[in-house]
């Protein structure tokens, strides 16, 4: 089966304009919407953007805006959606576009802070009509059950090196905009990891996985091995106190946000929260200890640099890694004081 590369482009683009998901970057479209929807997307689902996009166009309206703000209230604002470094790129990016003006080709984007290929393919065509093609995870997903290319994916820059060629024979050069957000909200929405919808999708009469009923097994992606690691952490309350740990301003991922203390694993005491969660291709279990001001893992932290007493009352204002808000709520609602004896197990 030979693609025929005008009817895959008119069947991909009609079926965007009749089903698209309505999305505020989409219904009220600008440069500044496009930047922050396609750097808040990177690793994240569209359900999870949603509120975070709302709260940061009220916040920072603008490049201008967004530059002049400082690093902590622009973390702050990206409080939960993880992968930090994307915000402090995204500010560095509003200072460059202040200072230098706006990119105007696809190259001039990629020398911008923070910005790979696919940002700078998704920006420059949605919001400049540029036709590059952009390859995230979605698109080599459908590209690669198009061609039925079950050759092993080691890693993005890979899948975008084999699949270049073909995703730049097949972007429409007239609507590189909406053909790139149609392939991705293909993958996304219909063109599923598992259990594709192939009956509902647009351009199944094109697809070679599909007629060979490859289309579970295809894309062949070889994950890196899974690592698991732990760590302790500390619970430390007193006189609507909470002690945190701040990362300094240079440290590289976490640089500002403030997390529970760690600790060495203290012997004989059970933790008093226990949860495991995944980091891209690592599982860590953090196990939370409740223990008394005069334990030797307590009076350490305290004597730590990076650790503050934070009052309770304000913990709203500063920068907390997402998943130690949620655990600090959680306990604080249990009413944990570190005056009290531990439990033994
Ligand atoms: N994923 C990332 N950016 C997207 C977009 N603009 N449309 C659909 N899915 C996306």
């Amino acid at each position: 089966m030979r693609v025929d590369f005008s009817v895959f482009r008119q069947s991909l683009l009609e079926w965007f304009k009749r089903e698209k998901r309505s999305l505020p970057w989409r219904t009220h479209p600008s440069l500044y919407g496009t930047v922050v929807s396609e750097f808040m997307l990177q690793q994240t689902q569209v359900e999870t953007v949603l509120p975070y996009y709302a709260n940061w166009l009220v916040t920072f309206p603008d490049f201008e805006s967004l530059a002049k703000a400082g690093e902590a209230e622009v973390v702050k604002n990206w409080e939960g959606l993880g992968y930090y470094t994307r915000a402090r790129n995204l500010h560095k990016l509003a200072k460059s576009i202040c200072e230098s003006g706006t990119p105007k080709t696809f190259d001039e984007w990629l020398n911008r802070p923070g910005i790979g290929p696919y940002s700078a393919a998704a920006i420059s065509s949605i919001a400049q009509n540029i036709p590059e093609p952009v390859i995230d995870g979605n698109v080599i997903r459908v590209l690669c059950r198009i061609n039925n290319d079950n050759l092993p994916i080691r890693s993005s820059t890979d899948g975008r090196k084999r699949l270049l060629p073909l995703a730049r024979d097949l972007i429409d050069p007239d609507h590189p905009g909406d053909f790139n957000e149609a392939i991705m909200e293909l993958g996304a929405t219909v063109c599923r990891k598992s259990r594709p919808s192939c009956l509902l999708c647009p351009v199944k009469d094109h697809c070679q996985a599909s007629a060979c009923g490859n289309e579970s097994s295809i894309p062949v992606i070889v994950r890196r091995a899974t690592t698991r690691t732990s760590s302790s952490r500390l619970w430390l309350v007193r006189d609507d106190q909470i002690l945190l740990h701040i990362y300094p301003e240079d440290a590289p991922r976490l640089a500002g946000l403030a997390e529970l203390p760690q600790i060495n694993v203290p012997k004989g005491i059970a933790p008093i929260l226990k949860r495991t969660r995944g980091i891209s291709t690592e599982l860590i279990t953090e196990s939370i200890f409740l223990l008394d001001l005069n334990h030797p893992e307590s009076i350490r932290c305290q004597d730590l640099d990076d650790s503050k007493w934070v009052p309770i009352h304000s913990l709203s204002t500063i920068s907390l890694s997402g998943p130690h808000r949620r655990w600090i709520e959680a306990l604080l609602r249990e009413n944990l004081d570190s005056n009290i004896k531990p439990p033994r197990d």
